[in-house]
């Protein structure tokens, strides 16, 4: 009897959960949230504004969404490539010829020959190698000194900005992952300060009781993406001069006003209403936000306090903001409602295939197609007996353990078309690519993949599927997808191949010149044009305003 009640539990624990519309799927609650909070809405606003902010990197340029913009990824081509065994090239800007990276000569045939291969990941371009000094509020930028030890990232004695060892996943639907980051790091249990939950010694926040400050821990569940939030800002390849604390962080930030340096559309569906008129930025402080959205237990003991519980209100805020980045109005989702001529036949193939032979929902199961969710019984770690963590062979273990011999989250689809490069290394271009390299077994052995026998026009249907998984908002930026102003750093200029031009700042004379590309702010209505793909990009399609975020927009922002 027992055995067979732990046996159907094993069985449920690994069978997939059938596909079905994200609207029937509500974002987890947070129990015991209003502890802290008192105002859900400003805390939305304060998170948008915080991914957004451009002043929260060191360099007063560098914001999450610097590497999250694009449907909640990177598509960026210039300077994106690392690897920390081996040698790259700096500054490289990809193109469709070097995609996949690891390249057969037949693409069917995994033992065929191999005609090239690279350990190399396109992951995202983050800051230079800098150490922390000093701050002076109401400057965005901070002081530093280089320090040139990342000797890949120094092309002919010149810096240029270090690039991340993973491709940047998107932050659209990542509320629903039970842990997060590509190997789950980030904990489900949010402790106020670190991603990595309640085994970590941390302090405890500060809390006002009786007129006395005392520390208290913080337990919150289903914050995975709290704990994630709190990671890349004090990372020192990310967004941050290595050293930079968070009272340092807070006192520069509660020092400037809100999106000081980009403009916020009148109509943005969060932040129009606070919008400078005419000018860049809020019209509100960063402590005002703080002070609406938080309990005065956790902030009326005066600006050090604030400062020593920054972590908790940066980490709260953008999870709340990013709670509400839900893309649950796709073709698919409309199918799943009833809505027969939501799928073309050639979509409706491709499900079935996806479903089927090509047993893509093994892993890519449940309304969120990724077995990492809440709903597909991602467990607490999500590392146990479910398929939220495997190997699928994209590289060598060795390479990348990710969250152990080489498994990686098996990442949701939605909206996939507009996030390449793929997996974790970025190393497929388009999901023609990604398809052949499941249909061969991976590329890798070892792994828990089986290879599947389809014809090209197969192949093309579950592509064509994967197509009707993007949401209209999410291609259009339409609201909750709308966003301020940003400038990206698209790479550094070269005089001749190899050759950096030195920016000329005093206080970096190791500083490369940099491009910079402007998206411009949109509100709640969208673009009437779709975003790029990345493939689009690489083959210089759209360009012309047939689609935004090309990377040819003009910064307009006043850089500091
Ligand atoms: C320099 C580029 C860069 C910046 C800046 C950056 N990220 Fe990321 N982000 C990444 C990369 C790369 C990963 C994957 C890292 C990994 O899994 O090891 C990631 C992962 C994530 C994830 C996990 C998604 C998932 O599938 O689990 C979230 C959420 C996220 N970032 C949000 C943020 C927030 C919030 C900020 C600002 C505090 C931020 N990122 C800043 C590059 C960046
Ligand atoms: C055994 C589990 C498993 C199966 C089966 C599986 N996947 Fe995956 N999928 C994963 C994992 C794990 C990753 C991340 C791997 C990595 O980056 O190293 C992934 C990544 C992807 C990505 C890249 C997403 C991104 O944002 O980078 C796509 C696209 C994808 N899978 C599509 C499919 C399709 C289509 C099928 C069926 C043909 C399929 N998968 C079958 C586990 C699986």
């Amino acid at each position: 009897m027992i055995y067979r009640i732990v046996f159907a539990a094993l069985a449920a624990a690994i069978s997939a959960q059938p596909l079905r519309s994200l609207k029937t799927v509500p974002v987890p609650d947070v129990p015991g949230l209003d502890t802290y909070v008192r105002d859900k809405t400003t805390l939305i606003a304060l998170g948008k504004a915080f991914f957004w902010d451009m002043q929260a990197g060191s360099d007063g340029r560098t914001a999450c969404a610097t590497c999250h913009f694009h449907a909640g990824a990177d598509h960026r081509r210039q300077n994106q490539l690392s690897d920390p065994n081996n040698p790259f090239p700096a500054n490289f800007q990809l193109t469709l010829a070097q995609f996949p990276f690891r390249q057969l000569s037949d693409p069917a045939n995994r033992n065929s020959t191999v005609l090239r291969d690279t350990a190399m990941r396109a992951g995202s371009a983050g800051t230079f190698q800098r150490v922390f000094q000093s701050l002076e509020p109401g400057q965005p930028a901070e002081q530093g000194t280089e320090s040139l030890e990342s000797a890949a990232f120094l092309l002919g004695g010149l810096q240029v900005r270090r690039v991340t060892t993973r491709n940047s996943p998107s932050v659209i639907n990542a509320a629903y992952y039970v842990t997060g980051f590509w190997d789950g790091r980030a904990a489900r249990v949010f402790n106020g300060f670190t991603p990595a939950g309640a085994a970590a010694d941390v302090p405890g926040v500060q809390v006002l009781r009786d007129g006395q400050l005392v520390r208290e821990q913080v337990r919150l569940n289903n914050s995975s993406l709290a704990s994630q939030g709190t990671g890349p800002i004090l990372d020192h390849l990310e967004m941050s001069y290595a050293g930079r604390s968070w009272p340092q962080l807070a006192r520069k930030l509660l020092s400037l006003p809100p999106l000081g340096l980009q403009r916020v559309a009148p109509d943005d569906s969060v932040l129009g209403r606070m919008a400078s008129i005419g000018g860049r930025g809020l019209q509100y402080s960063y402590t005002e936000l703080i002070h609406e959205a938080f309990q005065p237990a956790y902030w009326s003991g005066g600006t050090g306090q604030m400062e020593e519980n920054f972590s908790l209100f940066w980490g709260l805020a953008l999870q709340a903001y990013q709670s509400t980045l839900v893309s649950n109005d796709s073709p698919f989702d409309r199918f799943q409602e009833g809505d027969a001529g939501a799928l073309t036949a050639q979509q409706q193939e491709g499900m079935r295939l996806f479903q089927t032979q090509a047993r893509c929902t093994t892993c890519h199961g449940g309304p969120e197609f990724s077995a990492a969710s809440y709903t597909n019984g991602g467990n607490g770690n999500g590392r146990g007996g479910n398929r939220a963590f495997q190997r699928t062979g994209v590289r060598d273990a060795a390479e990348d353990a990710g969250s152990g011999n080489g498994s990686f989250k098996s990442i949701g689809l939605r909206n996939v078309e507009l996030t390449g490069p793929y997996f974790h290394n970025g190393g497929q271009a388009t999901l023609d690519q990604v398809v052949d390299f499941y249909a061969r077994g991976g590329d890798f052995a070892n792994n828990a993949i089986r290879p599947f026998n389809l014809t090209g026009a197969q192949k093309a249907a579950i592509v064509a599927f994967m197509r009707a998984l993007t949401d209209d908002r999410v291609r259009h930026e339409r609201a909750p997808f709308d966003h301020p102003e940003l400038c990206l750093p698209t790479g550094h200029p070269e005089s001749q191949p190899g050759q950096l031009i030195p920016a000329l700042v005093p206080q970096f004379p190791r500083g490369a010149a940099e491009n910079w590309a402007g998206l411009a702010e949109v509100g709640a209505s969208g673009h009437a044009a779709p975003l790029q793909t990345f493939e689009e990009l690489l083959q210089g399609i759209g360009g012309d305003g047939a689609r935004v975020n090309t990377m040819t927009g003009a910064c307009t922002a006043p850089l500091p």
